[in-house]
């Protein structure tokens, strides 16, 4: 089992999406390992991007992402960085394959709605910023015993 860190952004928890995204994942047999509604602060905001460090949508990336609350989780499966990627749809709304949260959803980059780990290294990281170990939560769940 993969895990990795999905984060609806400030736009996505504004425009009321937090269930309808959600709700994909879970539809498609994804299993919630942790959630956690709060604003990220500046430190945080840093160290998630720091990959984009220096580009220059880093500062306004940045401003966004703190802007307002978040909805963060983990959430666990085989495949799941490839699969919550293939779900969520490309960075830009206009290259999103249509049916992806992206697409469906966002009109362009800047305000795409939700954050997916892109690696497994990636996922590790992210998951250790915004949740303890502990807060990682162990319980059987009906869907692994069909897919
Ligand atoms: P990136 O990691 O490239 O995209 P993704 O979220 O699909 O993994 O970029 C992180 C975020 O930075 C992206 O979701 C939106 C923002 N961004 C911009 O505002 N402008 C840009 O040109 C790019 C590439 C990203
Ligand atoms: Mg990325």
């Amino acid at each position: 089992m993969e895990q990795t860190f999905l984060m609806i952004k400030p736009d996505g928890v504004q425009r009321g999406l937090i269930g309808e995204i959600v709700s994909r994942f879970e539809r498609k047999g994804l299993q919630l390992k942790a959630a956690k509604f709060m604003v990220i602060s500046r430190e945080l905001a840093e160290n998630h991007y720091a990959e984009h460090k220096g580009k220059d949508f880093y500062e306004r990336l940045l401003s966004f992402i703190s802007s307002g609350p978040v909805f963060a989780m983990v959430w666990s499966g085989d495949n799941a960085i490839a699969l919550t990627r293939a779900l969520i749809g490309k960075t830009n709304a206009v290259d999103a394959a249509p049916g992806t949260i992206r697409s469906d959803f966002a009109v362009h980059t800047n305000f795409n709605l939700i954050h997916g780990s892109d690696s497994p290294e990636n996922a590790k990281r992210e998951i250790s910023l915004f949740f303890a170990p502990h807060e990682l939560v162990e319980y059987e769940h009906s869907i692994q015993r069909w897919i």
